[in-house]
């Protein structure tokens, strides 16, 4: 689907400059449409995915237009936050991206201890679609544990109705799924504050590493290094809702 829109406010809102700056840049040339430069700063253009193949601004490819979903290897160390101290996951991105509105957001959160699979967007109805507890996305974690397994973790976390500390309500049902006596991967359908710590937590054990591998049927790809982003493929959007990735932890 492609929406029409001013041009200078889209390259406003892409974080290029002010709507005035815009203007200007068109007077002098800067920008082409399929190989022409562009005439008037007001005109209507399609927003579709192949907008960046035919504008040009300054000789560069236009950025992704809106609607934009990315998938970041999440390196340990940062945190997903527009605003707190220390390096943010926003930071990874162009400095141009930063300024864009709609904004980028990340889906949901991960620890600043954690790696692993991030999806940033400004779709904010796709972003809702994946964090719904309706959807019951599937998010799948790799953790490391200070203390072996003692056995009986997996059939708790399946029954559901663990009660983490300072929460009332119970965790749905989770699937444990021993790697080794100190790993594991767990599968949750929900997105609580630090939940897979604290479900180790409750039961006497503690995480010392944490590495989100999958959402949905969306796996993080082995050649995306830590820190490292690419825009997704319809096809890699729709394995986050694909049939099946969600009921295997519930
Ligand atoms: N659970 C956690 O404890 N931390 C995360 O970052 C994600 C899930």
């Amino acid at each position: 689907m492609s929406v029409a829109t001013r041009l200078d406010r889209l390259l406003a809102n892409m974080g290029y400059g002010s709507r005035r700056e815009m203007q200007q840049l068109v007077k002098q040339g800067g920008v082409t449409l399929d190989g022409a430069p562009v005439k008037v700063a007001d005109m209507k253009v399609d927003v579709g995915l192949d907008l960046s193949d035919r504008l040009k601004i300054r000789g560069a490819r236009l950025d992704p237009p809106p609607g934009l979903v990315l998938m970041m290897h999440k390196p340990v160390g940062v945190t997903c936050s527009h605003k707190d101290a220390g390096v943010l996951v926003y930071s990874l991105l162009p400095n141009r991206w930063r300024a864009r509105e709609p904004a980028i957001s990340t889906v949901g959160r991960l620890d600043k201890e954690t790696s692993g699979l991030l999806l940033l967007t400004d779709d904010g109805d796709l972003l809702h679609r994946i964090i719904s507890p309706r959807k019951q996305v599937a998010k799948r974690y790799l953790a490391r544990l200070a203390r072996p397994l003692d056995g009986g973790e997996a059939a708790l976390f399946a029954a559901g109705g663990l009660i983490l500390e300072g929460d009332d309500k119970p965790v749905a049902p989770a699937l444990l799924e021993p790697i080794s006596p100190n790993q594991a991967y767990l599968t949750v359908t929900e997105g609580r504050y630090h939940q897979v710590r604290r479900m180790f937590a409750a039961v006497g054990n503690h995480v010392e590493a944490l590495h989100r591998d999958r959402i949905g049927a969306l796996e993080l790809p082995t050649d995306l290094e830590p820190g490292r982003y690419r825009l997704m493929t319809p096809d890699e959007i729709n394995a986050i809702f694909a049939p099946g990735a969600s009921e295997s932890a519930a």
